[in-house]
């Protein structure tokens, strides 16, 4: 008897991950006999976790913080993608044993921002706040949509301008610190801080987005995040959490490891459902 494909998250901590119950809605959805697991890998242990996964029947991984640079290193081949982020969200063991290394934490965004939201990133001007893993990861895919530039400001200016150098040949692109940003006007401005995490907000100047203009935040939580209510401060048309990024990225994952695309919309509309109750009970 053919044995259940099987797939995981790891991360650390990992206790409070959605991706098994999204990928569980995924598998329902299209019909697919897979099992779906969530282990909390300290880095130290990745390779072991990962040789005992595969050892075990494991098919495919997702990687979350802080273990995505480890499964970069780790992964036989890499995407385009994967490789411009240096990070990976997605493992894939291939028919010959190979691990294939993927990123599609930047299309989840992009497709969250675009289909879902309808907010139009071609021509626009985007602001990106923040300079590490999580901006490098959504870079890429932004680029490849053509907004009409991409500023990444940063506390730690030099990370920024780094980073903007290593994607220049890709689009129209720069680094800054959060003064250099008076006077700019954004369509878009997406928080890739971890500053939501501990419920703080970058130093932001008053002005900086565009009327009609959109927030977005990468991080997410059963109540909204301060940059979340930033946005809503600053009359923005729309200001989102990454919760819908996060049902895009692992609809993704799902395609690239079953070769089907999952609906995502009632997925996320079922989350949000979930997130309101929460925080009412709480
Ligand atoms: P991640 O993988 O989540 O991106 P990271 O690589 O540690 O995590 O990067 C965290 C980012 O959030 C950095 O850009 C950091 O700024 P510095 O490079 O100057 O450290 C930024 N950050 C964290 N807390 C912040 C805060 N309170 N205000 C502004 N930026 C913050």
């Amino acid at each position: 008897m053919k044995k259940i494909d099987r797939y995981a998250v790891f991360g650390y901590p990992i206790k409070h991950s959605k991706s098994p119950r999204i990928h569980q809605l995924f598998a329902e959805q299209t019909g697919q006999k897979l099992v779906y697991t969530a282990r909390e890998v300290p880095p130290e242990s990745f390779n072991h976790a990962l040789e005992q996964f595969l050892t075990g029947g494991g098919k495919g991984l997702n990687c979350t913080v802080p273990l995505k640079e480890l499964a970069w290193q780790r992964a036989d081949q890499l995407t385009e993608r994967a490789h411009l982020s240096k990070a990976v969200n997605t493992l894939k063991l291939q028919d010959d044993g190979s691990l294939l290394g993927d990123n599609t934490d930047g299309v989840g965004l992009v497709n969250d921002l675009t289909v879902n939201h309808g907010i139009p990133l071609n021509n626009r001007r985007i602001l990106i706040l923040g300079a590490g893993g999580a901006s490098r990861g959504i870079i890429g895919p932004l680029l490849e949509q053509k907004p009409e530039r991409i500023v990444i400001a940063n506390r730690t200016v030099g990370k920024a301008e780094q980073l903007a150098q290593e994607f220049s040949r890709a689009g129209n692109i720069s680094g800054c610190g959060f003064e250099a940003l008076r006077g700019l006007q954004f369509d878009l401005i997406v928080n890739a801080t971890s500053a939501s995490l501990s419920n703080e907000l970058p130093p932001l100047a008053e002005g900086l987005l565009r009327e009609a203009g959109s927030c977005y935040d990468l991080a997410y939580g059963n109540e909204d995040t301060a940059f979340v209510r930033w946005g809503q401060r600053q009359n923005a048309i729309q200001s989102l959490d990454g919760m819908g990024m996060l049902v895009e990225q692992a609809a993704e994952a799902f395609y690239l490891w079953r070769g089907l695309r999952p609906t995502t919309q009632s997925v996320i509309d079922l989350l949000n459902a979930e997130r309101k109750g929460a925080s009412v009970t709480s």
